[in-house]
């Protein structure tokens, strides 16, 4: 009786499930597996290396025709260098969620023995969502401060290169020894509410740096260092930099460009609604004084607050480290760089300094409701011009002479 109430029961049953198998892979054809670093042999404990385990679950996730999840929990996470490497991975999405820190061995020549600490190369689909990374790099900057002859380069602390459709959230990236985040031949890319720290001090740890790639998106972060807060590299197009709070730091700055001469050009960049607090710059455009055919075109900049910064507006044609610089004029070609909605303090009386070369002067320079006077000194800000041309539409202040006053305006 048992048997048989059971035999009858059988077959329905096993229509009802597979139909929910049907129903279901329908709604969501791909089920999400998720990983957690602990099962892989991590530890959150801050002093057990938890590189393997870290790599472990990496193969795991990059072997999975699914859409995978690893999960990083609370705690502090050991690892030294770190390389994810994409390509024999299947591409289905892959997405850290880390909610603990990931921190650096203390001493620095560890990571620093390669030039970067994390470094994604090749992957697609991959998201990042939260966490702390900590490369503990002050060490580094107090041996590099000292004038430290033996001193290494130091690493950058995450890099992509080589990749494709990117995501970046709500990542904490603090004392990094070189460069924070690092964007290099990859494309589609989105950094949203992340946070950058390092001391003001700190050598060469821009925020995040874009080279050789396109669609960039960064959003919404907080970016306080000793270097750029956002540089842009050679081969950089496509960028929009929104809603960004920098300082302390260098500010924004497309370049150094023109550095050799066959190297790619930046252009269709906005950066707009940007804070500057206590900055070198605000936004510039350095170009070493060489050869070159590179170019910065179709640029804007617009709706941008400065506080006590340096330089709010710069283009610096004549950029050189190695004194004496030669007299060489720079090759890069600057045009249609617009400045939108630009207020605040300058702490120097040049807060307008227009650089360019004299072998490709600046064209198409556009100006239009800029307003920078000074913080502390008395007098009126300055501007200062050679080789540029363009037009001030609007208010100009301080009163930019190579621009051409927009005579609908006059
Ligand atoms: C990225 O993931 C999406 C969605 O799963 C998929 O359609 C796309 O093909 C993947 N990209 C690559 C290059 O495999
Ligand atoms: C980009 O990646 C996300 C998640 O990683 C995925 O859902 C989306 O389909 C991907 N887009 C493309 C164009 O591959
Ligand atoms: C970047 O933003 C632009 C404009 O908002 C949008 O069209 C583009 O799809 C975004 N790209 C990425 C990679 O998020
Ligand atoms: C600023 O300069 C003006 C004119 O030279 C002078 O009258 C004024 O006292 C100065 N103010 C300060 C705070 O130095």
């Amino acid at each position: 009786m048992i048997h048989k109430t059971s035999g009858l029961l059988l077959l329905p049953l096993t229509l009802i499930f597979l139909d929910f198998i049907l129903i279901s892979s329908l709604a969501n054809p791909t089920p999400i597996t998720s990983l957690n670093v602990l099962t892989y042999g991590a530890k959150p404990d801050g002093s057990k290396d938890s590189t393997k385990a870290f790599l472990a679950a990496w193969e795991a996730a990059c072997a999975s025709p699914n859409p995978t999840t690893i999960i990083v929990p609370k705690g502090r996470f050991l690892v030294g260098n770190l390389v994810f490497q994409g390509n024999k991975c299947t591409n289905a999405p892959i997405s850290f969620r880390i909610a603990g820190s990931i921190i650096a061995p203390e001493d620095f020549r560890v990571i620093a023995s390669s030039l970067q600490w994390i470094m994604f190369d090749g992957v697609t689909n991959v998201s990042i969502y939260g966490g702390v990374l900590d490369a503990q790099g002050s060490s580094l900057w107090k041996c590099k401060n000292s004038g430290g002859k033996k001193c290494p380069t130091g690493a950058k602390t995450l890099l992509f290169t080589d990749s494709n459709n990117i995501s970046i959230y709500g990542l904490t990236s603090i004392n990094s020894q070189k460069f924070h985040i690092v964007i290099d031949q990859s494309n589609n890319v989105k950094i949203d509410g992340v946070k950058v720290s390092a001391d003001a001090d700190s050598p060469n740890t821009d925020g995040i740096h874009i080279e050789n790639s396109h669609s960039v998106n960064i959003t919404n972060s907080r970016i306080g260092t000793g270097d750029d807060c956002i540089s842009i590299g050679p081969g950089s197009t496509h960028v929009s930099i929104q809603g960004i709070q920098c300082g302390p730091g260098h500010g924004i700055s497309i370049g150094s460009l023109g550095r050799s001469e066959d190297e790619q050009g930046v252009e269709n960049v906005i950066v707009s609604n940007v804070d500057f607090m206590s900055t070198d710059n605000g936004v510039r455009i350095k170009t070493w004084g060489k050869d070159s055919k590179s170019f910065v075109r179709n640029i804007v900049f617009q709706h941008i607050k400065m506080k006590m910064v340096k330089n709010p507006i710069i283009i610096n044609q004549h950029y050189c480290l190695d004194k004496p610089c030669p007299k060489k004029e720079s090759g890069v070609e600057i045009s249609n760089v617009r400045y939108e909605d630009i207020q605040g303090t300058s702490n120097t009386e040049v807060a307008v300094m227009l650089d360019c070369s004299k072998d490709k002067p600046c064209t198409d320079i556009v100006m239009g409701n800029v307003n920078l006077v000074l913080q502390m000194v008395n007098g009126s800000a300055q501007a200062s011009c050679n080789n540029a041309n363009g037009l001030a539409n609007d208010v100009v202040v301080p009163f930019t002479p190579c621009l051409k006053r927009d005579l609908l305006l006059t």
